[in-house]
């Protein structure tokens, strides 16, 4: 496969792996319906505001840019810092893996290239250990 001989990190290779923006809305999308269900998940849920709408739409703009394709954050909301937007947040080891374990299952539901779901969720668990608070 084309974006496997280039690498996912190479330009847009893992924009594209994860579908373009449709299938990265997907991904968040399930991302956070996962959260609204998961008992191990009520935790960080409730960090959220009661809808979350807004949450979707910055998360999926932010990942389309991460993954090497647009910069859509940036274009509605401006320039983020990951750690920064999160500080004020009691995020310790638990949260952490509550968030990843959304992302995994939240994945394992996308018609993916499993060497993408594994590479993503690895690259993923590095911003999430950023945004560490406490612990
Ligand atoms: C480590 C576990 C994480 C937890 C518990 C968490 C939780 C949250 C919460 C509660 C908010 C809403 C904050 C608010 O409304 O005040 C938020 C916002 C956000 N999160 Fe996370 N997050 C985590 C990791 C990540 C990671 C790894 C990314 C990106 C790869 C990410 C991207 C974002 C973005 C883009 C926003 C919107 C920020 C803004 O515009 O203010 N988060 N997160």
């Amino acid at each position: 496969m084309y974006t496997e001989k280039l690498g996912y990190g190479t330009g847009d290779a893992s924009f594209q792996a994860a579908g373009g923006v449709a299938g990265i809305r997907q991904l968040v999308d399930d991302f956070y319906d996962l959260m609204e269900g998961l008992p191990e998940a009520q935790e960080i849920r409730a960090m959220h505001p009661a809808a979350l709408t807004q949450s979707r739409d910055k998360l999926a703009r932010f990942l389309c840019g991460w993954l090497g394709g647009p910069k859509l954050y940036r274009e509605k909301y401006g320039p983020i810092r990951i750690p920064s937007a999160h500080a004020h947040l009691n995020i310790g080891t638990k949260q952490r893996d509550a968030w990843l374990s959304c992302m995994q299952q939240a994945l394992e539901q996308q018609p993916y290239a499993a060497s993408f779901k594994t590479y993503l969720l690895k690259q993923l668990a590095v911003p999430a250990e950023r945004c560490r608070t406490q612990d």
